[in-house]
């Protein structure tokens, strides 16, 4: 199939989570099946350029609509993870992409509003008919209404829509004149089976609007689809997903295994596998030292802790919090690498890790770091993820792979992905970590202590846990496959319509 995905971000290039994660992953996986797959996104003024191969401005002039007139837009080719990314920058007063920054701006709608029509009207004017268009959470959710309106009449009408929700939590909700912005006959749908918001009934939302307009919808894990069905779990979307249930699949993502690969990883000190741990053990020491905690002594070599991750209330921040000083009430050691787009959270943060500055056991590192993030996941032995709610969650995966063990709520996609090493129910090829329920201390004590106590008493056994968890296929090959088979199902059906 020709896969054009259009999306809001891309990994290494321009990544917040873990939705750019999926889409290099699940893009490079397809490709890797033999099917051709570009992708769009805005060109950023803060992407990491330097990860972009053999980036070149085209010689096209494109126009596209919107606020009742057209401006021009360059389009830029570049290689990104060996893809194919179309990058457009729009020449408008507002300079949309032009922030410093991928999302926070009070015009996110617009911006983004205005990247989805551009988008299209790229794939009308080069000429390109892809099979499927992919398109990622609200951002680019208006895709569907605007391929449809106004695309397929003109003759862009050889697709079917796909879209992924990454997180009900954020809908794209403004008032209907914002979509008339880009083009869309807003009486037409700022209608209850349309676009009207669920609850605020005096708006628009983009995220239902890519619910009803596309041929199939996915969210990122069988139990997330399954919790989305609930008003708290929807969002008020529930209402929405139950007319559409037959379109509705969840499919677990997967990590790109060649950039996630303990055994080849560049930005480890000491690479290694599950055969043999001593490079891990290696990059334990070095991080340590490297960040001022204390070395391992003759008598103990204190379990390292990590957690990183976005700070917002999703992903648990009180719990994250008492994972600290639990963590060192049970004798182990604590590194935290995160930061918060919530200024009281990431305030809070500072004044933990200044309590902790010189602290022998503790360290807090309150920023984006790529490389670091590596250097955590191979140095710990626990990984701590306490989410209220989680769609999939990449971090336990990535973790495991590089031999950390995962202690996590049992939610989402967490849920579908880490099965607790004392649940008899399981077999015991399956058990990779340790899970709690009750979203509060108590329970977080309850997995963290239990993985503690291992640690300490049978070193044999945490091997063999770190090994098996090490061996899991955590690789996208399998759900891609579930996604085409969802892209085959929707092509072959006789009717184009959603
Ligand atoms: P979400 O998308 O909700 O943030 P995921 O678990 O799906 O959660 O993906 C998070 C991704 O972002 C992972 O690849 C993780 O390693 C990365 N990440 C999160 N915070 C940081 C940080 N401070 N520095 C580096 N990487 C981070
Ligand atoms: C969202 C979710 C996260 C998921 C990611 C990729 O950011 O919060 O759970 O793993 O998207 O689908």
């Amino acid at each position: 199939y020709h896969v054009v995905h259009i999306a809001a971000e891309m990994a290494p290039v321009a990544k917040v989570g873990g939705l750019g994660d999926v889409v290099t992953g699940l893009g490079r996986a397809l490709q890797k099946k033999g099917h051709l797959v570009e992708i769009i996104l805005p060109k950023y003024d803060c992407m990491d350029y330097s990860r972009i191969k053999n980036l070149k401005v085209l010689d096209v002039e494109l126009y596209s609509y919107f606020d009742g007139q057209t401006h021009k837009n360059k389009i830029w080719l570049g290689i990104v993870e060996g893809l194919p990314v179309y990058f457009i920058e729009p020449h408008h007063p507002a300079k949309f992409f032009w922030r410093g920054q991928f999302y926070g701006e009070n015009d996110d709608f617009k911006r983004f509003t205005y990247f989805c029509r551009a988008a299209l009207e790229f794939l009308l004017q080069s000429g390109k008919r892809p099979d499927m268009i992919h398109t990622h959470d609200w951002q680019t959710a208006v895709v569907a209404p605007l391929y449809w309106d106004i695309y397929v009449p003109q003759g862009l009408d050889s697709a079917r829509l796909a879209f992924t929700c990454h997180n009900f939590e954020y809908q794209g909700v403004d008032a209907p004149g914002a979509l008339a912005s880009c083009g869309l006959n807003v009486p037409q749908l700022h209608r209850p089976d349309r676009m009207q918001d669920n609850f605020a009934h005096d708006r628009v939302n983009l995220l239902k609007g890519g619910i009803v307009f596309s041929n199939v919808v996915t969210t990122v894990s069988p139990t997330y689809a399954q919790e989305v069905r609930s008003p708290e779990g929807g969002r008020g979307l529930h209402l929405t997903l139950a007319q559409h249930l037959k379109k509705f699949f969840g499919v677990l993502n997967g990590i790109d295994d060649e950039a996630w690969n303990p055994a080849t990883d560049p930005l480890l000190e000491y690479q290694f596998s599950a055969d043999d741990l001593s490079g891990k053990y290696a990059n334990k020491a070095a991080l340590r030292a490297r960040l001022g905690l204390a070395p391992a002594d003759a008598s103990e070599d204190k379990p390292l802790v990590g957690c990183i991750t976005r700070l917002v209330p999703q992903k648990g921040v009180h719990l994250i919090r008492h994972s600290i000083y639990r963590t060192l009430e049970c004798g182990g050691q604590f590194i935290l690498l995160g930061s918060s787009p919530v200024p009281n959270i990431q305030r809070e943060f500072e004044g933990i890790a200044r309590d902790f500055e010189q602290h022998p056991h503790i360290r807090l590192i309150l920023k984006y770091d790529e490389a670091l993030s590596h250097s955590i996941y191979a140095a710990s032995d626990m990984f701590v993820i306490p989410s209220i709610f989680e769609p999939c969650g990449l971090t336990q995966m990535i973790a495991m792979r590089y031999g950390s063990i995962p202690i996590v709520r049992k939610t989402g996609g967490l849920n579908d992905s880490v099965f607790d090493a004392d649940d008899s129910s399981y077999p015991e090829a399956k058990k990779n970590g340790f899970t709690f329920t009750a979203p509060n201390e108590g329970g977080l004590n309850f997995a963290l202590d239990r993985a503690m106590s291992y640690y300490k008493t049978d070193r044999d056994w945490w091997q063999r846990l770190v090994s098996r968890a090490m061996k899991m296929d955590y690789s996208w090959n399998h759900s891609a496959d579930e996604y085409i088979e969802l892209y085959r199902q929707c092509l072959e059906r006789a009717s184009s319509r959603f």
